[in-house]
């Protein structure tokens, strides 16, 4: 999606002869909205529709927590024990109809491949790196990293040590702002990244190995296994807009003011009916009768849910590093009590966080509901013995 690309051989031009030692190769074209929308086109050694055997349909389950009450709340993610794979160990927290977010630790490889056939995914390295072998060729990843890979993309993670990660699935797409980019599709000026900070597959190879190999195709709200007899990374060669590629969060250039700026000046990728912003390290409001921490607001329209990643927020009481605070709609927030004066003065924030903003209401899963502290909703209520909560200084609460 953010330019054209090229890796491996192509042919001269689109759908004409292109061999193999001899055999003609099979050309797929992988793209949007029909024929009109962004697309790559890849060559195959075999028929991607070549399928051995047809395995078992698994429907995704959902175990979702309603609340008694409608409230602010705060999960802790950081004990939840590794489980499964980069797949099955996605652990579901809240969802709606246009995004599901997930923790995964996962505690063991991914014996097959994966495709998600009904929607985008980013997936945010909190801890962790490896990489992330697709048919688009590999894709190495690390710690701060965005990970995007658009439907369609049949991928296996190779991870090197432990990892954590905030993973969101939608049906919708996963975008650069719009306003980020000009009408040719440069990333302009003033936006907070460059195409120089995006990171596509870096090397292609093309397997040609026979045997038997699972890929787990995500569809119609489940997983459909097929096995193949070829290595699904037969690709020769591709060129194209779609394909998976990182962003680092360490490379997002804040963007500051003299008086507070709005979370919109941190988004980092628009999706359907949501965003997903990031809080990085930077200076703070510099005028001389600025407030540094925001103001408090209502978010009407929409669900805050934010992913504390590492900086100082530990000055918040039972906010650690893998915290989740979800700021429903319908209800206002802001700094606890005291926090606005104390604020004044500072120059700086370390803090680190990933926000995703929903514009309709997110359900919780059961897990939501076993993370969650119960008391976070109390924070503001300052009962003058020192009881508030210490509100993270710096960060958009
Ligand atoms: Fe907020």
């Amino acid at each position: 999606m953010p330019f054209y690309q090229r890796l491996g051989d192509v042919p001269r031009k689109r759908h004409i002869q292109f061999r193999d030692n001899g055999t003609l190769l099979t050309e797929e074209v992988m793209g949007l909205e029909g024929f009109s929308g962004n697309e790559s086109i890849l060559y195959h050694l075999q028929s991607p529709c070549r399928v051995m055997q047809i395995g078992e349909f698994e429907p995704i389950v959902r175990e979702e927590w309603v609340p008694d009450t409608h409230q602010h709340r705060l999960l802790n993610t950081k004990d939840v024990p590794p489980d499964g794979d980069e797949i099955t160990g996605r652990r579901l927290l809240m969802w709606n109809n246009d995004v599901e977010i997930s923790l995964c630790r996962p505690s063991g490889p991914m014996e097959y491949f994966f495709r998600n056939g009904e929607g985008d995914e980013v997936i945010f390295v909190h801890e962790g790196s490896g990489t992330l072998e697709t048919i688009f060729g590999d894709l190495p990843y690390r710690e701060g990293d965005y990970v995007v890979i658009p439907r369609g993309t049949t991928y296996r993670f190779r991870p090197e040590g432990p990892q954590r990660h905030l993973v969101f699935e939608t049906p919708g797409l996963i975008e650069i702002p719009r306003r980020y980019r000009n009408q040719y599709g440069q990333i302009v000026e003033g936006a907070p990244y460059y195409h120089r900070d995006i990171h596509p597959p870096a090397q292609l190879n093309t397997h040609r190995e026979q045997g038997e190999f699972p890929v787990k195709v995500r569809v119609r709200d489940g997983y459909q296994t097929y096995v193949l007899d070829y290595h699904p990374f037969d690709v020769v060669g591709w060129d194209g807009y779609l394909f998976p590629w990182t962003f680092s969060i360490h490379d997002f250039e804040p963007i500051t003011g003299r008086i507070h700026q709005p979370p919109p000046a941190h988004q980092t990728f628009a999706g359907r009916n949501f965003v997903i912003c990031s809080f990085c390290p930077r200076k703070l409001d510099f005028d001389p009768l600025a407030v540094p921490i925001p103001y408090h607001h209502s978010n009407l329209q929409s669900e805050e849910m934010i992913y504390y990643v590492s900086g100082n927020f530990g000055s918040r009481k039972g906010v650690d590093v893998g915290s989740i605070t979800l700021h429903p709609s319908g209800l206002p927030h802001g700094p606890q009590p005291g926090l606005a004066e104390k604020s004044i003065g500072l120059h700086e924030t370390g803090e680190l966080a990933v926000m995703c903003d929903t514009f309709h209401p997110l359900k919780l899963s059961a897990l939501a509901r076993d993370l969650d502290d119960g008391k976070y909703a109390y924070s503001w209520y300052d009962t003058g013995d020192g009881e508030a909560t210490e509100a993270g200084l710096t960060s958009h609460l």
